[in-house]
């Protein structure tokens, strides 16, 4: 797939067939997360992923719970505090790991939805995963095969994007 049209033609997906995404999949996609750009070459993210009952328990620490149960698998995206030089540009990076994965995930024929409110939870779920204090919670990926892709997106014109210099 050309990259721009990749770019254009990605959309938030929030509907999934029952199809197993593989393994081989998964290493696909985390591997477009860890090239990512980072300040330093830091690469602050720490990556999980969730099947099953594993998933579904999370569903309880979202209003769109509806995202976990359906999604086939979740993935989960961390900052390394231990490994953070600069919080502000540690996200960023963060950022551009999820949009490596997400364009990967489009690429392979797959779906995913970025999951941005149930970071409200981020402490309660490092919590009920056991994980230590090391570990900020930052988003999670509903993955899956999509049964149904949701429009041609909107975006603004590039026009009222453009600030003159
Ligand atoms: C930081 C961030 C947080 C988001 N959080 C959610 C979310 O909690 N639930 C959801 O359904 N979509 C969420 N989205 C997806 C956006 O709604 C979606 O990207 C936007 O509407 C544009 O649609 P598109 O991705 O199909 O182009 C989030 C996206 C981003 C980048």
């Amino acid at each position: 797939m050309d990259i721009f049209e990749g770019i254009k033609t990605r959309r938030s997906i929030r509907k999934f067939s029952s199809e197993e995404v593989s393994a081989e999949a998964i290493a696909n996609i985390l591997e477009a997360g860890r090239w990512a750009p980072s300040g330093k070459n830091n690469q602050p993210w720490k990556f999980m992923v969730l099947a099953k009952e594993k998933k579904d328990a999370l569903a309880e620490f979202t209003k769109y719970s509806f995202l976990v149960k359906g999604a086939n698998k979740l993935i989960l995206i961390f900052l390394d505090k231990d490994i953070s030089y600069h919080y502000q540009k540690d996200l960023l990076a963060i950022g551009a790991a999820i949009e490596n994965m997400l364009l990967c995930i489009h690429s392979l024929g797959l779906g995913a939805c970025w999951m941005g409110e149930i970071r409200n939870q981020g402490s309660d779920i490092i919590k009920a995963l056991g994980l230590g204090e090391n570990l900020e919670f930052e988003a999670a990926l509903a993955l899956g095969k999509p049964s149904l892709i949701s429009g041609q997106g909107r975006r603004k014109d590039l026009k009222d994007l453009i600030i003159d210099g």
